[in-house]
């Protein structure tokens, strides 16, 4: 049989991942590194400066309302606006309530695989995209600290279900009127997404997959494992869809909450 011949040459110890030109693609190849890059920077500056501004992430009964920010839920702080409170307060903390719990949403994103996956290739070309030359000369993976710590991501989606739990606790809070009654409003409904996003990103981790259904020889001595795992499993097909609209509906719904709580928004009542 003739051999095949590759009309590329490879040459061994070239650029790390390919032939000895950063690409032979002519696709743009760039354009996904650089949406990541872009949403996931906007992301960060605009939580960090929600995180730090420790006002108007409540709406209460004064409004009629009871919806709280997911940045600022629970709030743990003898600090936090009236109504807002988890129902435990922590005394002391001079500064925003929400530097108490961020570390566990967000850990919970920057331990993610597939976040690894895009933020390793966006902001550290390691590589940029399917064959594409690495940035870097060497490979040392996730054996050293700090990127050896995304072992524990498994830790940091318990902690994630934990605050599901709450932030589903929140929106059906939404629901209450003070003074009205029970309805539903916009930020009701806006609540309520937000948590159904969450929901569908952590059910979609690949390590609630693996914890539902890995690790089995035969999955017909474990059927209810089998069945968790199959209703896990397209969940899982479509966890990036539900790693960005979970990241980018969780700032929204700040900013709802925030508008309102300033004023520059009514929250209306649909019924
Ligand atoms: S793999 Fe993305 S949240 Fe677990």
């Amino acid at each position: 049989m003739a051999a095949i011949e590759s009309a590329t040459q490879v040459r061994l110890g070239g650029v790390r991942g390919g032939p000895d030109v950063a690409t032979l693609r002519n696709d743009r190849w760039w354009l996904q590194p650089v949406v990541t890059v872009s949403i996931l920077t906007a992301f960060v500056v605009y939580s960090t400066w929600a995180a730090f501004q420790n006002q108007n992430y409540y709406v209460g009964a004064a409004a009629h309302r009871d919806l709280i920010s997911p940045f600022y839920s629970p709030c743990l702080t003898n600090t936090c606006v009236p109504g807002s409170g988890a129902g435990f307060a922590i005394h002391g903390w001079s500064w925003s309530p929400a530097l108490l719990i961020l570390i566990f949403p967000l850990g919970f994103r920057l331990s993610c695989y597939y976040y690894r996956r895009s933020y390793y290739r966006a902001f550290w070309w390691s590589p940029p995209a399917c064959a594409v030359a690495d940035g870097h000369g060497a490979y040392s993976g996730e054996t050293k600290f700090p990127l050896v710590m995304h072992n524990v991501h498994r830790y940091f989606f318990y902690a994630g279900l934990v605050f599901n739990v709450l932030l589903t606790y929140d929106a059906i809070r939404a629901f209450r009127q003070p003074g009205l009654g029970w309805g539903v409003t916009v930020g009701t409904l806006v609540l309520l997404v937000n948590a159904a996003l969450l929901w569908a990103y952590s059910l979609s981790c690949h390590a609630c997959r693996h914890l539902c259904g890995g690790g089995v020889k035969t999955f017909s001595q474990h059927k209810t494992r089998y069945k968790v795992w199959k209703f896990l499993t397209p969940l899982n097909a479509k966890h990036m869809n539900f790693a960005w609209a979970s990241l980018i509906f969780v700032a929204l719904t700040d900013v709802y909450v925030r508008l309102v709580a300033s004023g520059v928004l009514t929250d209306y009542k649909l019924f």
